[in-house]
C-alpha cells in the first residue's frame, strides 16, 4: 500500500505507543497469560491518563485522550475475549475458572468495554480544543445504567451522554468483570 503522510503518522504513533505501553520486554512476554496481563496493564495506564484529564481539565489533550481511548478499544471486545479462549492456566493467572462456563456474559462485558471506549474516542474527536463543558458530568447527574449497572442498551444514548459519564461506566465495567471473573 502506498504510504500517505497519514498512514506514516499513524504507523509511527502506534510504534511509539507500543514501546511506551510495553516497557521493558519481559522474558515471559510470549505466553498467553503474560500477554493478557500486559494488555490489562496497558488498559489501566490508559484509563489513568483519561482520569487525570477529567481531574485536571487543563491537562486535556484531545490526541492523548483519543489515543488512550483507542488503546482500550483495541484491547476490548473480541481481542479481550480471545485472550481467555482456553484454559491457559498458570499459577500466575488470576483468571476465574468460570470464564469458560459463562462465556456469553464475559464476552458481553468485554464488548461493553469497547462501546464505552468508542464513545470516548468520539468525544475526543468532537472536542479537538480544550475540554468542553459538554464532556463533563453536571453536578448531581444520575450515574449508572439501571439496576444491573453498566450494560449498554443504546448506542445513541451512549454517544449523547457526557464523556465523563461514559468513562465512569467504563470503569464500572472493569470492576464488574473483575468482581465476577478475576480471583483475588
Ligand atoms: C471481560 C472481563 C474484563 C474486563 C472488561 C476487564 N478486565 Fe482486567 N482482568 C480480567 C481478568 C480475568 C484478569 C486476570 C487475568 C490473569 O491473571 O490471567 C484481569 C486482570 C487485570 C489486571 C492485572 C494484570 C496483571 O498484571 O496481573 C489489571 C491491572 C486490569 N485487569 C485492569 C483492567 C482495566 C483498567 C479494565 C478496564 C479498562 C479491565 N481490566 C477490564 C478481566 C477483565
Amino acid at each position: 500500500m502506498k504510504q500517505t503522510a497519514y498512514t506514516k503518522k499513524v504507523g509511527l504513533l502506534s510504534i511509539v505507543g507500543a514501546v511506551l505501553m510495553t516497557g521493558v520486554p519481559s522474558p515471559a512476554a510470549e505466553d498467553p497469560v503474560s500477554r493478557r496481563q500486559a494488555d490489562m496493564k496497558a488498559m489501566a495506564a490508559a484509563a489513568k491518563t483519561i482520569s487525570g484529564m477529567f481531574k485536571d481539565p487543563a491537562a486535556y489533550k484531545a490526541s492523548e485522550f483519543k489515543w488512550a481511548a483507542d488503546t482500550i478499544r483495541d484491547k476490548s471486545g473480541s481481542v479481550l475475549s480471545a485472550h481467555f479462549g482456553s484454559e491457559a492456566d498458570s499459577r500466575q493467572s488470576k483468571a476465574g475458572p468460570n470464564i469458560l462456563k459463562e462465556r456469553e456474559r464475559f464476552d458481553r462485558i468485554a464488548n461493553d468495554l469497547g462501546d464505552y471506549a468508542v464513545a470516548l474516542d468520539a468525544a475526543a474527536q468532537n472536542n479537538p480544543g480544550p475540554m468542553s463543558a459538554s464532556m463533563r458530568m453536571k453536578p448531581g447527574e444520575a450515574m449508572g445504567g439501571g439496576p444491573l449497572g453498566t450494560h449498554v442498551r443504546d448506542e445513541q444514548e451512549l454517544l449523547a451522554m457526557p464523556a465523563e459519564h461514559a468513562f465512569h461506566l467504563m470503569l464500572q465495567t472493569c470492576t464488574t468483570c473483575h468482581a465476577k471473573f478475576r480471583m483475588e
